[in-house]
């Protein structure tokens, strides 16, 4: 398949997790991923490995956060790979503790990283957006948007606020042809759950998921490339649950 031929498609935090699958699921399909990432390191990785595919990739460093570093980014993207069709604003930073813990420092970073991002992602786009084309803008929210599981306050809060704010965004760029769409996957082990979900509670979780598994990166990937494609070219404001049924049944 060559849905994404050419296509320039910037993601944030992409250097490890769902977002680098995702980039070599949109490269294997001919898309042009920009890769950028607080990591560097890992975003450049990224991009040399895809590249070792025979894909196309371009990395950059920046904090995702901060306006101008988002900007700079989407600009020599743009400036590499010409003007953008696509926006996957991924970049996250987890943390699992009672509210009486969260500390100022690690609020700043999450909303920064988290939801901060989503705002400078969707701005870069337009400032950067192939005109002549259909856009597409996709978030990622989460199943915790819509359950109340304790220890995540913080992350729910953002999670809850993209699943919002891309209904916004979905009426506002629906007239001028830019599709806006969140995900909401489910259990899926990345280096993000690490310390915070052991191989036992995995285990146990796939017990109350209906499929009784849990997802893989390929999973969400597939559900992404699928959501940017014109095979749901009249999918907008949708979140879509890649989650092996828990929002719906779990
Ligand atoms: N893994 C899951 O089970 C799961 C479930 C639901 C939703 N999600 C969402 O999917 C997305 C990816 O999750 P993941 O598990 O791959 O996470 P991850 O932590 O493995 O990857 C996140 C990436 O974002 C980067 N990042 C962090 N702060 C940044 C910043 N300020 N600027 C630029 N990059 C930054 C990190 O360096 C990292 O490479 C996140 O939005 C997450 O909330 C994941």
């Amino acid at each position: 398949m060559d849905r994404f031929a050419g296509q320039p498609i910037l993601i944030s935090g992409a250097g490890r997790g769902l977002g680098e699958g995702i980039a070599h699921r949109l490269a294997s399909e001919g898309a042009v991923v920009g890769i950028v990432d607080i990591a560097g390191e890992s975003a450049h990785g990224v991009a040399r490995a895809i590249e070792g595919e025979g894909g196309k990739a371009f990395g950059y460093e920046a904090d995702c956060g901060s306006r101008a570093a988002f900007f700079e980014a989407a600009e020599r993207f743009a400036s590499d790979a010409g003007p953008l069709r696509a926006v996957i604003n991924n970049a996250s930073v987890l943390v699992y503790e009672p509210i009486e813990d969260v500390t100022e420092d690690t609020l700043d970073r999450m909303l920064s990283a988290g939801l901060k991002s989503v705002f400078w992602g969707v701005q870069a786009f337009l400032a950067h957006r192939d005109e002549d084309a259909p856009g597409n803008i996709l978030n990622y929210s989460s199943p915790v948007a819509y359950r109340g599981r304790p220890n995540t306050g913080a992350y729910t809060t953002i999670k809850a606020g993209i699943a919002g704010l891309t209904k916004v965004l979905a009426g506002e760029f629906g007239p001028r042809g830019i599709r806006v769409n969140a995900m909401a996957p489910g259990s899926v082990p990345t280096p993000a759950t690490e310390g915070f979900v052991t191989p036992e509670q995995y285990e146990q979780r796939a017990k109350n998921i209906p499929l009784r598994r849990n997802g893989t990166v390929g999973d969400v990937a597939s559900a992404a490339a699928f959501l940017l494609s014109d095979e749901a070219s009249f999918i907008n404001g949708a979140m879509l649950a890649v989650d092996g049924g828990i929002i719906a049944a779990g």
